[in-house]
Order: structure tokens, then sequence, then C-alpha cells
């Protein structure tokens, strides 16, 4: 019997200090002496932004998602390029295409006023991220807080590590295990394409030249999307409900109606690990949003800076 308690004493302490280490210092609660209204500021801003353009919720999303694939959730995204460095902004994934600094700038100021140098841009974006799938009608979790900012950026590390629209199944997994995230976490992010729109220019070869296609979605999408100009047209990824947080993402893979190249890689071919989440996420929306959450909050974990790492910015476009 007490050896049994001892057994058990020890499997606590293992299990609890392995989490610890999987989530650095990031705690939900770390702003709640600090800047106690520091969420609720950010949220009021999320609301209004949204209310103002539904769309800047998947932009605020995307915002967060290619912060963290790029050495950690540190806000180096929302660097402007400056003497000592090209950012990230104009990296290829990024040119013309992530949006919503403005937005962050709002809030950023908003929190500077209301407690000064506390609260660092990278855990805006994680906050407004996960507010932006919340009110869109998506899962709620809570965030992990307490990165910090980073003082540099990499234009050369964003066009390596993002993703790109024409990725196989095989190049979007290692691009996620490069990260310590999984195939489930791979297909249940993906799910972030139930909103937001995505540009002609990244879809053209895909309504083209991809087989993997329904026909008449594909000739539809060539009405708005010519063989050439239309660059910038935009098409939601989700074409039934773009600006709602649901599962339809997933009823439109298996229809073979998904708008990018990477997004029909997850439902291709005959039975594949991915085949099989894509069915379960369209056929159960709960199981989608409780692997989206745990995604999303491991995503958020990505090489957070923390302690004296790093620093509290001012003025998110720039270290201070
Ligand atoms: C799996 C690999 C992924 C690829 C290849 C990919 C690629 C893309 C591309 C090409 C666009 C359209 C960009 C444009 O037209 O300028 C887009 C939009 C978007 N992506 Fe992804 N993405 C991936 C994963 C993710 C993840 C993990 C998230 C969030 C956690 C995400 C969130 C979004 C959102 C919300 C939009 C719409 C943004 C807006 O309307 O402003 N994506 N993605
Ligand atoms: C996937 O893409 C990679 C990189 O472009 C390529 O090397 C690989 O052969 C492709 N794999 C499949 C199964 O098509």
């Amino acid at each position: 019997m007490a050896t049994r308690t001892h057994f058990i004493l020890l499997l606590m302490v293992v299990v609890i200090a392995s989490s610890v280490q999987v989530h650095g210092n990031l705690s939900p609660t770390y702003y709640s002496s600090t800047c106690p209204k520091a969420l609720s500021i950010v949220q009021a801003g999320v609301k209004a932004a949204i209310k103002k353009e539904a769309r800047m919720g998947a932009s605020l999303l995307r915002l967060h998602f290619h912060d963290c694939f790029v050495n950690g959730c540190d806000g180096s995204i929302l660097l402007d390029d400056n003497a000592n460095f090209k950012g990230e902004k104009t990296a290829g994934p990024n040119q013309n295409s992530v949006r919503g600094f403005n937005v962050v700038d709002n809030i950023k100021a908003q929190l500077e006023k209301a407690c000064p140098r506390v609260v660092s841009c990278a855990d805006i974006l994680a906050i407004a991220a996960r507010d932006s799938v919340a009110i869109l009608g998506g899962p709620f979790w809570k965030v992990k807080l307490g990165r910090r900012d980073s003082l540099t950026a990499s234009r050369e590390a964003a066009n390596t590590l993002l993703p790109g629209p024409n990725f196989n199944l095989s190049a979007l997994i290692s691009s996620f295990s490069v990260h310590g995230l999984s195939l489930k976490d791979l297909v249940a992010l993906s799910g972030s394409h139930t909103i937001g729109l995505a540009r002609c220019t990244v879809f053209r070869s895909r309504i083209y030249n991809d087989p993997n296609i329904d026909a008449s979605f594909a000739k539809s999408l060539q009405k708005k999307c010519h063989k050439s100009g239309n660059d910038d047209v935009t098409e939601p990824l989700d074409f039934q409900t773009p600006t709602c947080f649901d599962k339809l993402y997933y009823d439109n893979l298996l229809k073979r109606k998904g708008l990018l190249h990477s997004d029909q890689e997850l439902f291709k071919g005959s039975y594949t690990p991915a085949k099989s989440l894509v069915k379960k996420y369209a056929q159960d929306a709960s199981a989608f949003f409780k692997d989206f959450a745990k995604g999303m909050v491991k995503m958020g974990n990505i090489k957070p800076l923390t302690g004296t790492a790093g620093e509290i910015r001012i003025n998110c476009r720039k270290a201070n």
C-alpha cells in the first residue's frame, strides 16, 4: 500500500515537472496582479475591430500563427524593417497578405495607458487570436501568457519556415513537426481556414492544374481568378461561412472543395491518418473544437522568450 502511494506521488511529480518544462514560464494568470485589465482590453479591441470588419478575426488569428512559426511566439512579425534587419512583414508568405497591424497598435496603445511596459506584443497576438476565434463562434481556451518580445526579426527565417499553399502532405507534416506539432495538430489547426480569405495568386494553380478538385467548384473560381491578372482578387477559404468559425472547412474537403492545394492535401487519395481526422472533424464539431484549442495552446508555446530574455516593447513595430 505504502509503495503504491509512493509510486502515485512520484508519477504526479514526474507529470507536473514535465508539463512545467513543456510550457516554460507561461501561465494564464500571468498579468492578474500586474495588469488585471489586460485581457478585457485586448478583448474589447478585438471585438471592435471585428465589428468594423468581420475578416479581421481571421487576420489576427493568422498573425499569431505566422509569429509563432518563425523563431517562436515573440512578436517578431510585428517589427518593421530597420537599418539592422529586413523584417518578416515583407517575406513571401507575408507581403501583401498578413494584416491587422493597426488593430494590434491600437490595443497596445490602450495597454500602455493602463499598465505601461507590462503586456508584451507577443501576448497581445496570442490573446487576440483566442478572442477572434471565440467571437466568431469557435472554442474558447485559457491562453497562456508571459511571452516577451524579440529585439529582432528575420525575413529569411519567415521565408523558410512558413508552409506554402502548394505544399504536399509530407511537406506540411514536416513543417509542423519542426515545431513539435503533430499530424493531429496540423489537421486541427488547418481548420483555421474555416474563416478568412485567400488571394487568387495562392490558389490559381489549384483551380487550373490540380486534379483533386470538384470540377464545378474549380469552374466557378476560374470566373473570378483568371489565368493571369486578378492576382489580388480574394475568395473565402471556406466558401460556405467565411466569417463563422465552424466545422464546414472539413465538410468542404470531403467534397474536394478546399480552396488551397495544401487544404485538399489533408483529404486525398486512399486511406491516410490525415483523411480520417478530416472525416472525424466533419462529423463532430466538438472534437474539432477540442483539438483546435489544444493545438493553439501548443502552437502558442513555441519557443517563447521568458525571464530576462527579450523585452516588453512599448511600440510593437520597433524594439525599445
Ligand atoms: C497548414 C499549413 C498552412 C498553409 C499552407 C496556409 C496558407 C495560407 C494561405 C496561402 C493563406 C492566404 C494568404 C493570402 O491570400 O495572402 C492563408 C490564410 C489564412 N490562414 Fe493559413 N495556412 C496554413 C495554416 C494555418 C494555420 C495553422 C492557421 C492558424 C492557426 C492559419 C490561419 C489562416 C487564416 C485565419 C487565414 C485567412 C487570413 C485573412 O483572411 O486575413 N493558417 N493561409
Ligand atoms: C512533397 O514535396 C516535396 C518537396 O517539394 C518533394 O520532395 C516530395 O517528393 C513530395 N512528396 C510527394 C509524396 O509528392
